[in-house]
């Protein structure tokens, strides 16, 4: 049994990592902290070093959190930029740099990222592209990490369980259920693999 700390936990992809983890001690944190066992705000530095230090020892982290603003890009502020840079980029690259000094020998990263980085649609321009930055950083600093210390991503399709909200601007897509996006999850946390993107798609 490991112990893991899943961020985002109440959110429709925090709830599918959650498939996967059953054979863990599972610590979770979101950015209201309701549900959850800590609050972080992963667009802080002093947040994420906070809530590492709070928990103390750990195995894993699994982050589900990367905030989007989704716009055509002509209509795109720097702002909208900003705030989906900050979030879904360097707050998981944030995670990493400043959780591989705490967490145990041996331990995984898990990161999301999502589909639209390679199968594009409208309105999603800033969610594909720090999509793909995430692909890119872990593929590449998987080589760096110290202490035998593994890193990977789950690069899913939209979950069944978010069909409602995403469905109508994704015409052509097929929908996966939370729980097979968990199996990427539990792969990258049990498994040995490191630097891989795990695509889950249908
Ligand atoms: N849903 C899908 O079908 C799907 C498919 C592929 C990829 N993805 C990607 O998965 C990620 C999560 O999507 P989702 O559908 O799970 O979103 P969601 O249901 O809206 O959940 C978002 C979660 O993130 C937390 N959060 C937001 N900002 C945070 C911050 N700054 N610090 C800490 N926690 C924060 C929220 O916490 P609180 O509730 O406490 O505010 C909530 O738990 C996104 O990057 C999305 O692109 C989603």
């Amino acid at each position: 049994m490991k112990t893991v700390i899943l961020i985002g936990a109440n959110g429709k992809m925090g709830q599918a990592a959650l498939t996967g983890l059953g054979k863990h001690r599972v610590i979770t944190a979101s950015r209201s902290g309701k549900g959850c066992d800590y609050k972080v705000d992963i667009t802080s530095e002093e947040s994420i070093r906070a809530l590492y230090q709070a928990v103390g020892g750990f195995d894993a982290v699994v982050n589900t959190v990367g905030f989007c603003e989704y716009e055509m890009f002509v209509d795109m502020t720097e702002q909208q930029w900003m705030t989906t840079v900050m979030s879904k980029m360097m707050g998981q690259i944030n995670l990493v740099r400043i959780g591989q000094e705490y967490i145990a020998d041996a331990g995984s990263f898990t990161l999301i990222s999502g589909i639209l980085n390679t199968k594009p649609i409208p309105f999603a321009i800033a969610d594909a592209t720090t999509s793909g930055a995430i692909d890119t950083f872990v593929k590449c600093v998987a080589y760096e990490m110290p202490r035998g210390i593994r890193i990977n991503v789950v690069n899913p399709t939209v979950l069944v369980e978010a069909w409602d909200v995403y469905g109508e601007i994704m015409p052509g897509f097929q929908p996966v259920p939370g729980k097979l996006v968990g199996k990427a999850f539990e792969r990258s946390v049990d498994g040995f693999i490191t630097g891989e993107v795990l695509f889950v798609d249908a």
